[in-house]
């Protein structure tokens, strides 16, 4: 169920033409393709038979004598349920983008990706270079995690966190992490990459099991609705995490 209804775009910028073309009309890819090695589209006055020809939404972009105008980019917010995937389509669980009531979903995709059993902040959009900047292991975004835990930790465990823990499998400590306790089993926890499976293989990294875990921000974005509710990110939300 859509919450509010800010629907913002974000400045537009170079992409190829075959993706120009599928953004603005209701052509796949391929189709797409046809259409341009057939010179039906037309850059500033010119035919362009090359499908990887840069364009921008400033171009004069022509088709069947209509001008194209891409779709604005959609950026969202979700609170995940528990027992449900970060997927397009239903699996073992049902698709997240079961609770989306809007057209083209099959076009979005999820910037970091939480477990079946995990809640919490999703975000969802249309833009790669947006997510990108969201998921990238350079970008190191923040993610913020409440975590219930089988047992109390040790004392020592947030400054280990601090340093960096050994994940099992992997060649590199983890990226500092701060851990906050919030009782002796319960804890906040942040940190800056996204490791498949990453805080679960933290804990257990040392001795302890998360029987609960709980994304509530990534980057300044706060998660501030029900679980299953979904809505637009605003403009200084999506513009904070950059280009
Ligand atoms: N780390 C995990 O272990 N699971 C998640 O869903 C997210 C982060």
């Amino acid at each position: 169920m859509l919450l509010s209804c800010i629907h913002v775009s974000r400045k537009s910028h170079a992409m190829r033409l075959d993706k120009f073309v599928c953004k603005s009309t209701q052509l796949t890819k391929s189709e797409a393709i046809q259409r341009i090695h057939q010179g039906d589209i037309s850059v500033n006055s010119e035919i362009t038979m090359h499908e990887a020809t840069q364009v921008h939404e400033n171009n004069i972009i022509m088709f069947n004598g209509l001008r194209l105008k891409t779709r604005e980019f959609r950026y969202i917010l979700l609170h995940k349920p528990a027992g449900t995937i970060c997927s397009n389509v239903d699996e073992a669980y049902p698709s997240l983008f079961n609770y989306l009531d809007i057209d083209r979903v099959s076009e979005l995709h999820i910037a970091g990706r939480l477990d079946a059993d995990t809640t919490g902040l999703v975000l969802i959009t249309d833009d790669g270079r947006w997510s990108f900047n969201i998921t990238a292991p350079t970008s190191h975004c923040r993610k913020v995690y409440r975590v219930v835990l089988s047992k109390e930790l040790a004392v020592d465990v947030a400054s280990k966190f601090e340093k960096g823990i050994q994940l099992q499998g992997e060649q590199h400590l983890t990226l500092p992490a701060i851990l906050e306790i919030i009782s002796p089993s319960e804890v906040r926890l942040t940190i800056t990459e996204g490791k498949f499976h990453q805080v679960k293989r933290m804990f257990a990294a040392v001795g302890s099991r998360v029987l609960s875990l709980h994304r509530e921000k990534i980057g300044e974005v706060n998660l501030d609705i029900d679980v299953g509710l979904w809505r637009y990110l605003t403009s200084d939300e999506v513009q904070s995490f950059g280009k």
